[in-house]
């Protein structure tokens, strides 16, 4: 497939970074994923707006967003992708500067930019019978509200779950549930929606400001409130939600079995109004 990298559009396997490279050194970038669903983009707009914040947050040079955007619809004819379930990669890192150094280089350096396309396989078997999930201390830091590709918390949490026959490892931080490794927490209880409220420890989900909206339009009370890891046990369906996992049911955390073990009625109204949208929307 072809990528786009710093203004170009190029074979994905020509595209070489820098050992100098900012991102290579320090993981100093934001990222996006994004989703298409037949082809088509899903919350292109939500995406690029918290793109742009993250790098504002971190002070890194915003790239024409506009040329970002027309090269991820180029990339998506060019590729093929027109028709397909696919994900869209965005990363925007600092920049190459040598030698290396912690603080800011030069303000004439400009970031590097990386876009790619890959083929995605939804997660049929786990949107549809429900996940295992685990509980472990956060251990990622205090600024989870930038989407930075500083992500090796994260890919320890991931693997420590896929180890553990689980699907997903929940951030627990002193005390309260917090989000997935790559998912926002969701919880039902007595028909409402319970979900951390949004703050500098998790990140502002894109899928769940929709099951948010889906919950108003469907008249299910939503609470985003704190959640205690020992108050998990009251709720009568979980779910994780992301780019990537859609609307996953949750049918066990770690030794507690969810509900009756398997996906309930809230989740699965919830799932349906989330694939009737992402078919319609844009
Ligand atoms: N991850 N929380 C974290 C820590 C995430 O990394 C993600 C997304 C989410 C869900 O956000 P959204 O609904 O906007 O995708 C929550 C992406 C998909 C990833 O790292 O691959």
């Amino acid at each position: 497939m072809k990528a786009y990298f710093n203004g170009k559009f190029i074979s994905e396997d020509k595209v070489f970074i820098s050992p100098f490279d900012r991102g290579f050194q320090f993981a100093d970038g934001a990222y996006e994923v994004v989703r298409l669903y037949s082809g088509k983009l899903f919350k292109l707009d939500d995406h690029f707006e918290r793109l742009e914040r993250s790098l504002k947050e971190l002070k890194i040079k915003v790239p024409d967003l506009k040329e970002i955007r027309k090269a991820v619809y180029q990339l998506i004819n060019d590729n093929n992708l027109t028709d397909a379930h696919a994900l869209a990669y965005i990363q925007v890192t600092r920049g190459m500067f040598l030698p290396r150094q912690h603080w800011f280089p030069p303000n004439h350096i400009q970031p590097t930019v990386y876009i790619s396309t890959s083929l995605f396989t939804p997660h049929n078997k786990e949107i549809e019978n429900g996940v295992k999930v685990l509980l472990e201390n956060d251990i990622r830091w205090s600024r989870c509200d930038i989407k930075s590709i500083a992500l090796l918390p994260n890919v320890l949490g991931r693997q420590k779950a896929i180890e553990s026959n689980a699907y997903e490892t929940i951030w627990v931080r002193n005390d309260f549930i917090m989000e997935g490794t790559h998912t926002n927490f969701c919880g039902i209880k007595n028909g409402k929606l319970i979900t951390p409220p949004l703050s500098n420890f998790i990140l502002a989900g894109i899928t769940r400001k929709v099951v948010v909206q889906i919950c108003d339009s469907l008249g299910i009370p939503v609470y985003e409130e704190p959640i205690k890891k020992q108050d998990v046990e009251i709720f009568d369906e979980c779910m994780i939600v992301g780019t990537t996992v859609d609307v996953t049911p949750i049918i066990q955390i770690n030794d507690w079995k969810v509900g009756d073990g398997i996906p309930g009625p809230f989740t699965r109204e919830i799932q349906n109004e989330f694939f009737k949208l992402v078919m319609s929307d844009e």
